[in-house]
């Protein structure tokens, strides 16, 4: 992990789904730099702009005033050297004719995994996780999951209203792929009478059992939240037909299926309605701003200790280094107290 403090010019680039704060880490990065006196390059469109040199010089006056923006100015996707013929080798050559002396790659596994075997064949690299999903193991929080949240339970509070007014079972699909982050905070936070997480198979006699049982002792309306990668037991969640270049599923409509079934079962009007997009979108928190800022500044000044291969992590309140060969092919699930929480809040 050590090497030369000797650098001058930085690569940034945004990897995978956007999510709010992107712009907070590339404005500290900016910043952090320019009080370091590197120089700062944003790569545009994740690892496809190493690939098609597709880059921006990006000056403090370029993003002092991106803090609050939703998205990313760098703009992104869900491109992967790897699957591509000669992706890493000409990564690898971009990476030089640029005069590149560190990457700040910021993104969720699938990026800060190609960061990690580029790392290994010499590219000097810093990984920063995002994601709205928070399901990168070795950082407590990724930032975009707060605000995203934020989101998610000011939109449950609306359906919950509409929901009483037309005594309406109302199922509400989150993002969240395969870990249940955002559906059990949301759940909890909006006090939904159900939430339905994907680390544990969906029992359908349950779930209408449970509706059934609520609504016989007097409730006119119920609110359930479902987490996308949700799945029946025995069954298995999304559709295999739809890959994307890191062979991930695409998800989405458990929701829609759980309402037709439920009002079928329980013989009560059912309502779904999907976040999806919406809550990725938008200004970050307050505390997705300070958490992407404090990130940005840790992976500036680990490029100037000299120190790659890393990732900058949040550990309790306090800001950290880990191998990114660490996360490799892992994933965060929900743990065990936050699991515990969810179901005492059935109600
Ligand atoms: O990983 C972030 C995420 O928003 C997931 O929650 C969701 O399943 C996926 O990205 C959607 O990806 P896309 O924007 O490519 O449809």
């Amino acid at each position: 992990m050590e090497g030369s403090a000797s650098i001058m010019k930085i690569g940034i680039l945004n990897g995978g789904g956007d999510c709010a704060g992107l712009n907070a880490v590339t404005r500290a990065v900016v910043r952090k730099s320019d009080q370091f006196g590197f120089e700062v390059v944003g790569i545009r469109h994740g690892w496809a702009g190493l690939l098609e040199l597709d880059t921006v010089p990006l000056k403090w006056g370029d993003v002092s005033h991106v803090m609050n923006l939703g998205g990313t100015i760098l703009h992104t996707t869900r491109t992967n050297p790897f699957s591509r013929k000669y992706g890493p080798e000409t990564v690898l050559s971009n990476y030089r004719k640029m005069a590149l002396d560190a990457l700040v790659a910021v993104g969720g596994e699938d990026t800060l995994s190609v960061a990690a075997k580029l790392a290994q064949m010499g590219l000097k690299a810093v990984g920063v996780p995002k994601t709205i999903d928070n399901d990168i193991v070795e950082t407590d929080m990724t930032f975009g999951f707060d605000s995203a949240v934020n989101v998610t339970v000011d939109a449950i509070d609306r359906i919950q209203t509409t929901g009483e007014s037309h005594d309406r079972i109302m199922i509400v699909e989150v993002m969240g792929r395969h870990a249940g982050w955002i559906a059990a905070y949301a759940g909890l936070a909006s006090g939904a009478n159900l939430t339905l997480v994907p680390e544990e198979p969906i029992d359908m006699d349950e779930v209408a059992a449970f509706l059934r049982k609520r609504h016989e002792l007097g409730a006119t309306a119920s609110v359930v939240v479902v987490g996308e990668g949700c799945y029946l037991k025995n069954g298995s969640a999304g559709d295999a037909s739809k890959l994307d270049e890191f062979g991930h599923v695409r998800l989405g409509g458990i929701g829609d299926f759980l309402a037709k079934e439920i009002e079928r079962r329980v013989g009560i009007q059912t309502r779904a309605v999907v976040l999806g997009h919406v809550v990725r979108g938008g200004s970050p928190s307050a505390y997705d701003r300070i958490l992407a800022t404090r990130l940005a500044v840790a992976a500036v000044q680990a490029v100037k200790d000299g120190v790659f291969g890393v990732m900058v992590c949040l550990r309790g309140n306090v800001v950290s280094r880990v191998p990114l060969k660490d996360i490799l092919e892992k994933m965060k699930n929900l743990d065990k107290d936050t699991l515990g929480l969810v179901k005492d809040f059935q109600n």
